[in-house]
């Protein structure tokens, strides 16, 4: 006797089962399977591991507007209008705006997020508030938080005495801002004592890097090598990583074979970085993303993050990691069938990977996470961005949605059938 059954999916590698769930594991997947406490029908739907993002910032998410707007729309505008909410932020206010978010969030099937979180406010209310919500929420989403001296490690007067507060009150992971630091030397510096203060902690390390369109800003070199140096191979990520669209490709074939040997993954954060990058060109503009294709094809981890959601940095955005992938399926021209399908993987098991999700899957063992979309394979998942008709999280349904036949049929004709279409092979 299962707890609940997930009746008749189509997984994302085309195979078509049911997947009993017992407790919050799954026990079963196969065909036929009877005898559940509860059913969900997913006949002809997909059925996925749940969307992961591995870079987001909730202490900054659903505050777009206060005190006012981005006006230039530039990443510095967006740090020193950050400053100014930082000022009048309370820490109920904060809790409430995450934890509007992770509603957002788990009605979208997004059940694994990595938040960053500001260490550079001496009352560290932003922890506190983050450190309250990953517990409130750890019945459905599993909440990764990076301890992040936004306002820079050695800049900030009293950033390194808080990032190492915030650690000892446990925070996750290591991060930094090296680019915005004040010269290019006190950059490397950061990295260094970062990674330092990571490896003798055993924790992992997701630094913002690179994040301009400045070629010679070159962070991600030191961050390989202190990945390499300290042992810290395939636990240290770098986001963004903007300025290499605009490096030398002799340097950049240097670059990438460090990082493969490093164990180092890249976030490029499509939807930020195609907004905030390339303001101050005239034309030719730059679109000012990573090179994604480059580093798949040399073997890195690449994943997708979202970034921001309404906040300082970013007007738009609602929590779904669909529109992530299809932006960078966009940006980095990934449209081969084999590239669609690598940009749906990336939102879900490669940032899985990156955020060291050791129970995620559909598989015999792994936590009961999934969620059900009103599409027939990955690629017209992307493409539809569709509704997530069931959300399973550690083994209970927790989101439902009505099949909305209604609102686009034409002439009485059901429009999941025009909408739909298998065209391409999984
Ligand atoms: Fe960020």
């Amino acid at each position: 006797m299962f707890d609940l059954i997930v009746k008749g999916g189509v997984l994302a590698d085309g195979r078509v089962a049911d997947i009993g769930i017992t407790g919050d594991r799954i026990t079963a997947i196969e065909t036929g399977l009877t005898g559940a406490r509860e059913v969900v029908d997913a006949s002809g739907d997909l059925v996925s591991p749940p969307f992961v993002d591995p870079h987001f910032h909730m202490d900054a998410t659903l505050s777009y507007g206060t005190p006012r707007i981005n006006a230039s729309g530039t990443l510095l505008e967006g740090i020193g209008l950050w400053g100014e909410l930082k000022e009048v932020m309370t820490l109920e206010e904060v809790r409430d705006r995450a934890l509007a978010y992770c509603d957002w969030a788990a009605s979208m099937g997004l059940l694994a997020i990595r938040s960053h979180v500001d260490t550079c406010d001496d009352r560290l209310l932003g922890v506190q508030a983050l450190l309250e919500v990953k517990k409130l929420v750890s019945g459905y989403i599993d909440l990764q938080l990076v301890a992040f001296p936004q306002d820079g490690l050695l800049r900030s007067p009293t950033a390194l005495q808080n990032t190492i507060r915030a650690l000892d009150m446990g925070v996750d992971v290591v991060g930094g801002i090296p680019h915005f630091e004040r010269t290019m030397a006190d950059g490397a510096a950061s990295v260094t004592l970062l990674c330092e203060m990571a490896a003798m902690r055993g924790l992992m390390v997701d630094m913002h890097c690179d994040e301009t369109d400045d070629p010679m800003s070159r962070h991600i070199e030191t961050l390989a090598f202190e990945a390499q140096r300290l042992g810290l191979q395939g636990r240290v990520a770098g986001s963004h990583l903007t300025s290499m669209h605009s490096m030398d490709n002799y340097y950049v074939s240097k670059l990438l074979p460090l990082m493969l040997e490093a164990g180092v993954a890249a976030i490029p954060n499509p939807l930020i970085n195609i907004v905030l990058q390339g303001r101050h060109d005239t034309y030719p503009k730059r679109r000012g993303m990573t090179r994604v294709k480059e580093m798949l094809a040399m073997g890195i981890t690449v994943g997708f993050g979202q970034d921001c959601v309404m906040d300082p940095w970013y007007s738009m955005g609602t929590g779904d990691m669909l529109d992530v992938a299809f932006m960078g399926l966009h940006v980095a021209q990934m449209t081969s069938p084999a590239e669609m399908r690598q940009c749906f993987d990336m939102v879900t098991t490669e940032n899985a990977r990156i955020m060291g999700l050791t129970d995620y899957g559909l598989k015999v063992g792994a936590l009961a996470s999934l969620v059900v979309l009103d599409a027939g394979n990955p690629i017209e998942a992307l493409r539809l961005r569709p509704d997530r008709l069931c959300v399973v999280a550690k083994g209970k349904v927790i989101s439902r949605q009505l099949r909305n036949d209604a609102r686009l049929s034409v002439d009485g004709r059901p429009p999941t059938v025009r909408r739909r279409h298998h065209a391409h092979s999984v």
